[in-house]
């Protein structure tokens, strides 16, 4: 066997040990398995369209397997509402069953139960939620876990295209929803349900210019009164010394989570809240229909009765049937333009591969620490699961790595989840071995490995509201419709919130009430520059 640096360094006496390190480092901190300063070539890239653009497929029915699918006592099952009979009409039908869908029937759920609920209505308002795959199969069912706000990360990037006030709302929103998850989660008596770890995130720079930006954007976020005072810089000797990388880091608050097991507890309380207590009737009532994708959807005569509240405008169709809707959102993420042609290509939602291992440690907790981490502009990022007992080595959950397929256009409008790539793979699993040196084992083969489809945008910001076809802004086909998709890659702190702002433009549209957006909602993300909804 060949001897390793840290077996080595093992071997010698203390004082020789000290001085041979930093000699050690550079050697091993030059000979990283990915290829740095790669997101401006991804952009440039990003910006052309593809010679054979095509809408989104469908999601594809025979995904690998991630470590979330592996509790198989989650509630609702995977294939809940998949046999039987079909919802055929709903006031609400909501598309896709991750963070997004699922957010917004409990936010739904919410604004239907209190004070009045819908005046002149009769009945409990009826959501019905279809989803492809099994629930939460899609982004959500296969991330990185991170629920993690960028605390300052991009700050100049934010302020030059939107200006300071906007740049401020784009952190807010992160901030506003891992207060909200968590307080959520905490009155719910579900943080260990959840496995919610407030590790917090260490920030590595792997190059000169990365901790120069993370630097001028921490100052000039800072001086915008952005809330920096949990945020803690490390050299490289103290990043090295405390977690055993050597690199220059900045920590920021950051917790880590099981997604499916999030949205679990997100869908069990809009149906809880919905029905109400034994004194009142239900409100709100959501069916769950999963392995239904939906394929088109056409639009219904219309009788154009103004006091009818819920006029049935669209008939949602699927190969179980059609379901007759008033209200339509695409919580599709990556796959909307499916539905949606014109999201297709860059200026659209590109679907997007990325690529996970799960590869024990092989260092006890008390080494490797609970911090999660990120580097190479956010193209790779992972964090260390929590563990049953605290002997064991922990299984750390890893992403990144699609740049190094470059030439492949950095695993754009792929959609396939099926497979994983072998050089995506190669490089994941050689990237924690090199990271820390001896705490991992290179070579090792990793305890899982799948891949998820992401969605996209040139600005890297999601779309939020009513859905307007820019070719035909007047059209009345997309009237009830709206959309909330495209989180880039960083949609456990927004998409939460997102679909809370579409909800709430439903509930206004409903009560025929001119919606106005929440303070922390930027204004950039919206689909419509009048912040009306209402007809
Ligand atoms: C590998 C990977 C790692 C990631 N890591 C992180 C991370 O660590 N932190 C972070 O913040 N974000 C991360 N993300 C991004 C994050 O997971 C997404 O932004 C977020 O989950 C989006 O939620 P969503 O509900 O909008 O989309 P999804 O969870 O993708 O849900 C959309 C659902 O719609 C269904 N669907 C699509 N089309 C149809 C149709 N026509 N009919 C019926 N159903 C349909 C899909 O099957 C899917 O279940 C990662 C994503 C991936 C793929
Ligand atoms: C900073 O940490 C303290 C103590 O953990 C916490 O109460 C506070 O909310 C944190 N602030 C931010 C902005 O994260
Ligand atoms: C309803 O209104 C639309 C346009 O506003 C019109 O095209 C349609 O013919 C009307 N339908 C009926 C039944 O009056
Ligand atoms: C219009 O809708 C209301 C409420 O659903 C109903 O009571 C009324 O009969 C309808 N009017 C016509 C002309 O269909
Ligand atoms: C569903 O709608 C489609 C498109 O309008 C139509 O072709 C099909 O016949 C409908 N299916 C059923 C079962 O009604
Ligand atoms: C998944 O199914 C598709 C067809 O739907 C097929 O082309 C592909 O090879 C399958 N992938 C795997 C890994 O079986
Ligand atoms: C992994 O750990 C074992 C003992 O726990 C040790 O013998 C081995 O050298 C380690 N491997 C590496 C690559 O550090």
């Amino acid at each position: 066997m060949q001897p390793t640096t840290s077996s080595l360094l093992q071997s010698l006496p203390v004082l020789l040990r000290i001085r041979i390190i930093p000699l050690l480092l550079i050697v091993m901190s030059a000979t990283l398995p990915v290829p740095l300063n790669a997101f401006g070539e991804y952009q440039a890239i990003f910006n052309i369209e593809p010679e054979h653009l095509a809408r989104s497929t469908l999601p594809v029915p025979n995904s690998t397997k991630s470590f979330w699918f592996t509790d198989p006592d989650v509630s609702p099952s995977p294939k809940h509402g998949s046999e039987g009979p079909l919802t055929e009409d709903a006031d609400i039908c909501i598309i896709g069953s991750g963070i997004t869908g699922v957010s917004a029937a409990y936010h739904l759920a919410k604004a239907f139960s209190e004070g009045d609920a819908v005046k002149g209505l009769d009945r409990p308002v009826k959501a019905v939620i279809l989803e492809a795959r099994e629930f939460c199969s899609g982004a959500t069912g296969r991330n990185g876990g991170h629920l993690t706000s960028h605390v300052f990360f991009e700050f100049h990037h934010q302020q030059s295209s939107y200006g300071t006030e906007e740049a401020l709302r784009s952190y807010r929103i992160e901030e506003y929803v891992v207060n909200e998850v968590k307080t959520l989660l905490d009155q719910e008596d579900k943080l260990d349900y959840v496995d919610f770890v407030p590790g917090g995130r260490l920030c590595l720079a792997f190059t000169e210019r990365e901790l120069l930006e993370a630097k001028s954007d921490f100052t000039s976020a800072k001086e915008a009164g952005v809330d920096v005072s949990n945020v803690t810089w490390f050299s490289k000797e103290e990043t090295q010394q405390k977690y055993g990388a050597p690199y220059p880091s900045v920590l920021t608050p950051g917790n880590n989570l099981w997604p499916l097991k999030l949205v679990s507890v997100l869908y069990n309380l809009a149906n809880k809240i919905g029905a109400g207590n034994q004194s009142s009737a239900p409100a709100f009532t959501v069916d769950l229909h999963t392995e239904t994708p939906v394929t088109s959807i056409s639009s219904l005569p219309q009788t154009n009765n103004s006091s009818e509240l819920f006029p049935r405008r669209h008939s949602v169709v699927t190969p179980r049937g059609n379901i007759s809707c008033s209200y339509v959102l695409h919580a599709t993420n990556a796959y909307a333009s499916h539905l949606l042609p014109h999201f297709t290509g860059p200026d659209g939602i590109v679907p997007t591969r990325g690529q996970i291992i799960a590869t024990r440690a092989n260092v006890t907790e008390d080494i490797l620490t609970k911090t999660g981490g990120v580097g190479n502009d956010g193209f790779e990022y992972w964090f260390p699961r929590p563990l049953k007992e605290p002997q064991e080595y922990p299984l750390v959950i890893i992403g990144g790595g699609r740049e190094i397929t470059k030439s492949e256009r950095f695993e754009l409008y792929q959609t396939d989840d099926s497979v994983v790539d072998e050089q995506v793979g190669k490089a994941l699993r050689a990237f924690l071995p090199t990271v820390y040196p001896g705490k991992f084992e290179a070579g090792k083969e990793p305890e899982m490995e799948w891949t998820g489809i992401m969605g996209f945008t040139k600005s890297g910001d999601p779309f939020v509201g009513p859905v307007i076809d820019p070719t035909n802004p007047d059209s009345p086909i997309y009237r009830g419709q709206y959309i909330s998709a495209g989180y880039s890659g960083h949609g456990m702190p927004r998409a939460y919130a997102c679909a809370e702002a579409v909800a709430k433009m439903i509930v206004a549209d409903v009560r025929k009430e001119k919606w106005e957006p929440p303070e922390w909602l930027p204004r950039s993300y919206l689909t419509i520059g009048n912040t009306s909804t209402s007809s």
